[in-house]
């Protein structure tokens, strides 16, 4: 892409923001040179009730991979991101939620949040949970899953949430992997107009959670649901009378914060454990610099909390620093696609950090839906899940922020805590589609598949050379996956899991996963999942899933499944299998195209080899490379007649 458009650093903005080139060139040099100093100075942005003596101490060798940061510093999440605002600023808005319905909104204050959490804290404490327990969160965008979380951390228990969108059996894996004995949820959730019934999903998934004794339910809509005599009980009945105090437990910085499931390129969703001190100081700092974020900013990211971009972006980054965070329950279509641009114009929104997906979709609605507001109040614009196309780059430039806003295309990871690679408004001259640069403390390399450091423009593996406080600290249960899937690949070197290009200005542009991993409007799906719920049908032999590119999600879901001796394929079998991984899995795990095969393209040694299936996906079968190594060339032939996307 180089050749391409370059965008300025606006004028104003650099002599404004916190970071312009000249500090950014010599901060990151500072950063890289001397991280303990760079690191200790950044932790004094959090509160701490013991200070700590060591900074970094980590390890990449595979033999003891090992990160710890800030290790014998004490200090509590909650505090930081509460009760120091409600004494300083106590009437300042924390979170301003907006309903799905536009009618319904709330505005929390710091003083008022402090109160919530310590309620809910009380609620957590009552109900048996203690120091170092697990406990999981299946909650829509409601100011309860914040209020939630907050508790949890205040009390120095573990939270894990579950995306709402996941189904009942999805839920209970993560469950029992978490062993949570304690389950928050609602009665139902709202989302485009739909009601979604979470407290019945979760009735469905304990059928295989013996070890869940208790369920508080958060009445969102107010729908009676069935309560389990002894298990389940109404949030707002055993809150009531509660005393709305409650101290906070010191944390030592490598306690564990919290556990977020996320899917690999095998076996089931990974629980990655982010600890307390360094996550934090990590969040609030990139959430600072990386949106220019000022005290007088309304803030909007518009993930949910059951991302990671959630727990870090909507919650503990804005929250540790103070800020007014917006959370917005509904969707962007919703009640019409001028949704995202009204609600920027009602809360007069300066930051707006979103997905490439959602761009996307309502590019595809043209430009009136956006004209027909003012987006006045915008700043700064950002983007993450996924690489966004140069096309999507300029329109969300040109037609939302009207010319006048950087976009920050932060590229990161639910393993990384938080964003590492990334412009700064201030600083840095943007390029449609590239992440550009590194932010402080971060080395980022490109290998090739050999594991060598390529220097200069090059093309290959991105990996990163050294740890930052952000980033995750195991698989939770299993430290040997931990290593194996990060550290094993090249020896001494943290492997993303991406491909990237850097360029003759040392710019990043990220290619995409070079695993089975699928990026589906920004959500992240292993392949292996997928088609473990498809062999789960009894009619499926066999099924193998690979990602193809899809104008609206990034990547579509492309499934391709050999039958049972005797069964026939139909549409309404390619249906019946769509609803079955819906409901395995959940929506997003929904394939977008199904392909009956006779058999599936292996080698001798029964290896499925999926570039080929992979390049009959992205209907570019011409050059399929070499299939002299398959036990069955001619299924080939089969797999090209009956492709389901063609041009
Ligand atoms: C994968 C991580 C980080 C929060 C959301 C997703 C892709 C993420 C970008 C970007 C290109 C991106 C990568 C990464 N990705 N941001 N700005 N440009 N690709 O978190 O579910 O852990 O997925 O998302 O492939 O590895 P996640």
């Amino acid at each position: 892409m180089s050749g391409g458009e370059v965008f300025e650093v606006p004028a104003a903005l650099a002599a404004s923001a916190f970071i312009d080139n000249d500090k950014y060139l010599e901060l990151y040099k500072r950063s890289i040179d001397d991280p303990d100093a760079f690191w200790a100075s950044m932790a004094g942005r959090l509160d701490w009730i013991k200070p700590f003596t060591r900074v970094k101490n980590t390890s990449y060798d595979p033999h003891h991979v090992s990160i710890r940061w800030y290790e014998d510093g004490i200090l509590n999440a909650a505090y930081n991101c509460v009760d120091r605002h409600a004494d300083r600023t106590p009437d300042k808005v924390a979170i301003l939620w907006e309903g799905d319905d536009p009618a319904e909104q709330r505005a929390i204050t710091y003083r008022e949040l402090q109160e919530e959490v310590c309620r809910f804290a009380n609620v957590l404490k009552t109900a048996g949970v203690r120091r170092g327990d697990r406990v999981t969160i299946y909650l829509p965008m409601i100011p309860e899953a914040a209020f939630a979380m907050l508790a949890a951390a205040r009390i120095g228990a573990v939270h894990s949430v579950v995306f709402a969108g996941f189904s009942p059996d999805s839920l209970a894996g993560r469950i029992r992997d978490a062993g949570s004995a304690l389950v928050i949820t609602a009665d139902e959730g709202v989302r485009g107009g739909r009601k979604v019934p979470l407290k019945a999903n979760v009735d469905a998934a304990l059928e295989k959670c013996p070890g869940v004794s208790k369920v508080l339910v958060v009445r969102r809509t107010g729908r009676p649901v069935a309560m389990q005599e002894g298990r389940d009980v109404y949030y707002d009945d055993a809150a009531e009378g509660v005393a709305a105090d409650c101290p906070v437990s010191p944390m030592g910085a490598e306690d564990p914060l919290f556990i977020l499931y996320t899917s690999g390129s095998t076996g089931s969703p990974k629980g990655v454990l982010h600890t307390t001190g360094g996550y934090l100081v990590y969040a609030s700092l990139t959430h600072q610099w990386v949106f220019d974020c000022h005290d007088d900013d309304i803030y909007w990211c518009t993930a949910d909390v059951g991302w990671v971009t959630g727990h870090s972006y909507v919650l503990y980054g804005p929250l540790a620093n103070g800020a007014t965070t917006l959370m917005f329950e509904g969707v962007p279509s919703h009640p019409d696609p001028s949704r995202f641009w009204e609600v920027i114009d009602r809360h007069k929104v300066t930051i707006f950090y979103t997905a490439p997906t959602a761009i996307r979709s309502l590019m595809a609605h043209g430009e009136e839906a956006v004209k027909r507001t003012s987006r006045a109040s915008l700043r700064i614009l950002g983007t993450v899940g996924e690489p966004i196309n140069p096309e999507a780059w300029l329109w969300y430039y040109h037609v939302v922020g009207n010319n006048r806003c950087p976009i920050v295309d932060t590229w990161w990871q639910t393993e990384t805590g938080g964003i590492l690679i990334t412009p700064l408004p201030g600083a840095t001259r943007l390029k449609p589609g590239s992440a550009t640069r590194p932010f402080f403390g971060v080395e980022p390399a490109i290998v090739d598949a050999l594991g060598n450091v390529l220097d200069g423009p090059a093309e290959g593996n991105l990996v990163l050379l050294t740890s930052w406080p952000g980033q995750m600290r195991t698989v939770y249960g299993d430290h040997d996956r931990f290593v194996q899937t990060y550290f094993s690949t090249y020896k001494g070197m943290y492997f993303t899991g991406d491909g990237a290009r850097r360029d003759e200005d040392g710019y990043y542009w990220i290619t995409g996963r070079v695993d089975d991993v699928i990026n589906v409007a920004g959500h992240r799906m292993g392949t292996a999942e997928v088609e473990s719920a498809l062999v789960a049908h009894p009619k499926v032999a066999e099924a193998a899933v690979v990602g193809y590119p899809h104008d609206i999600k990034g990547q579509g879901i492309y499934a391709y499944v050999t039958l049972m001796e005797g069964e026939t394929p139909t549409d309404t079998l390619a249906t019946e299998l769509t609803q079955w991984v819906r409901k395995e899995i959940g929506p997003i795990a929904s394939p977008d195209k199904i392909q009956f095969a006779v058999g599936l393209p292996k080698t001798r040694s029964g290896k499925i080899m999926r570039r080929i299936l992979r390049k009959i996906a992205e209907d570019d079968f011409g050059s399929l490379g070499d299939t002299s190594t398959l036990a069955d060339p001619s299924v080939v032939t089969d797999l090209i007649d009956h492709r389901q996307n063609r041009h």
